[in-house]
């Protein structure tokens, strides 16, 4: 429901179990465990857990790469969809004054929500790269720009 007031806090390894099954549930292309754990334990500050009534219902991974900064995958609960949550993620980080001036993602092109509501949060599309993805999708390669240089 629109407007539910949602706790964000840092991912840490015991959300493994709950990532991994949103993971499965929902991304088109979905990571394996392995890919999991690794970002998991990078332990970026900007990995955050979205949590219903302490229920982990959205996770939104981040990498940090020296300056730059890379969202590696954002999911939402099917049964939560399209009540905020994504966008409520997306929001802190960006308001977050990250040390990045640019943020940057990947999305298929086929992933039509995905690219709405980063397109509404500002960001454009600067690469394509062709049949990036297993199901030969090809990737979009966007960026927002979150501060002056
Ligand atoms: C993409 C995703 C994270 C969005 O999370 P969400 O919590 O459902 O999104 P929100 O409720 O914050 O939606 C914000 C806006 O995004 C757009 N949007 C979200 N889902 C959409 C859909 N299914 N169809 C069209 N637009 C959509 C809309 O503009 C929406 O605003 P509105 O509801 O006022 O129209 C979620 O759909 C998801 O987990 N998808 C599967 C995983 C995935 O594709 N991850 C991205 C890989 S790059």
């Amino acid at each position: 429901m629109k407007g539910t007031v949602l706790k964000h806090r840092p991912i840490n390894s015991s959300d493994l179990p709950d990532i991994l099954k949103i993971n499965n549930q929902v991304q088109l292309n979905p990571w394996t465990q392995a890919d999991i754990e690794v970002e998991i334990s990078k332990q970026c500050n900007f990995s955050k857990a979205a949590l219903k009534e302490d229920k982990l219902v959205g996770y939104l991974l981040v990498r940090e790469c020296g300056k730059d900064l890379e969202i590696m995958s954002i999911g939402v609960d099917q049964k939560h969809q399209r009540s905020g949550i994504g966008s409520a993620l997306l929001k802190e980080l960006i308001q977050s004054k990250p040390p990045s001036t640019e943020l940057f993602l990947e999305v298929s092109h086929e992933n039509q929500p995905a690219q709405a509501i980063y397109l509404r949060m500002g960001f454009e599309t600067y690469l394509v790269r062709k049949s990036y993805y297993g199901d030969g999708s090809n990737a979009l390669c966007m960026k927002l720009r979150l501060a002056n240089p």
